[in-house]
């Protein structure tokens, strides 16, 4: 077996082909959704509130990111792995852009890294993609600018809206093989699928882009609390892991764990 690479991805649009993706921030997690036969794995920044405690992703560090992606690489055998680089990792230009991803590349092992905005980003892109690192783009929403924007729909309205399709044409000039839409309208998202040639990767973006990317956590119903509209929850796994804690707590309390079948003498 050998790894997805964005060349696959590529063909993928040109058949029609619409595919999967899922977030992990761990080797076994990881390996679970390769198994399964997700194409793409995602070691996003939204490790920081799923993984790591924080509140946001903007306080999540290089160091962070290089570790847990690391992690799913060594996990994951066929999955294509995109590492999500951090807030404050490539806002200073396309140089600091270039010795982050590096370290992504060369300490994780990860075939491909991400980063949010649009043409605020064209120039970190474009020299990633020259240096021989396919970049995924992330466009509409995007979480490391929450102290500015909030997290709100983007791409309402006309002017935002025209705003939206330049960013994507931008990612795409600049080289990126894929674009996430994060909370944009359905029929803007569908209009920019259609515009561009790379792929759509969707997230609270309807159902017309070329892929669908959800947080593992929210996906498999670990998440505590409220989870966005968006999410679709295909298990419950906070449930099951609760009553598989409270069922061993009370064997142990009430000496029912260890049996004879679990001892040895
Ligand atoms: O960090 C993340 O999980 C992401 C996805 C939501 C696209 O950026
Ligand atoms: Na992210």
């Amino acid at each position: 077996t050998r790894r997805i690479t964005v060349r696959d991805i590529a063909l993928a649009k040109e058949r029609g082909e619409k595919w999967p993706m899922l977030t992990a921030y761990d080797a076994m997690t990881a390996s679970v959704f390769d198994e399964a036969g997700i194409p793409v794995i995602l070691v996003g920044d939204s490790a920081g509130n799923c993984h790591l405690g924080y509140d946001t992703t903007v306080p999540v560090t290089l160091d962070e990111m290089t570790m847990l992606s690391a992690a799913v690489v060594r996990g994951t055998r066929r999955s294509l792995i995109v590492g999500d680089l951090p807030f404050g990792s490539y806002q200073e230009g396309p140089v600091q852009a270039l010795r982050s991803a590096t370290r992504l590349v060369k300490e994780a092992g990860v075939g491909a890294v991400k980063l949010e905005g649009g043409e605020r980003s064209h120039e970190q892109i474009r020299l990633l993609v020259e240096s021989g690192i396919p970049v995924m783009a992330h466009i509409g929403l995007t979480p490391q600018s929450v102290n500015a924007m909030g997290y709100r729909v983007q791409g309402r309205g006309e002017e935002a809206a025209q705003q939206l399709l330049r960013d994507a044409k931008s990612v795409q000039d600049a080289g990126a093989f894929a674009v996430v839409l994060e909370l944009v309208p359905a029929e803007l998202a569908a209009e920019v699928t259609r515009v561009l040639h790379i792929p759509t990767v969707g997230i609270g973006a309807g159902p017309e882009t070329d892929a669908q990317v959800l947080v593992w956590t929210d996906m498999l119903g670990l998440t505590s609390g409220r989870v966005p509209k968006f999410v679709k929850r295909y298990a419950d796994l906070r449930e099951v892991m609760t009553g598989a804690a409270k069922a061993f707590a009370e064997d142990v309390v009430g000496g029912a764990f260890p049996a004879e079948e679990h001892s040895v003498h």
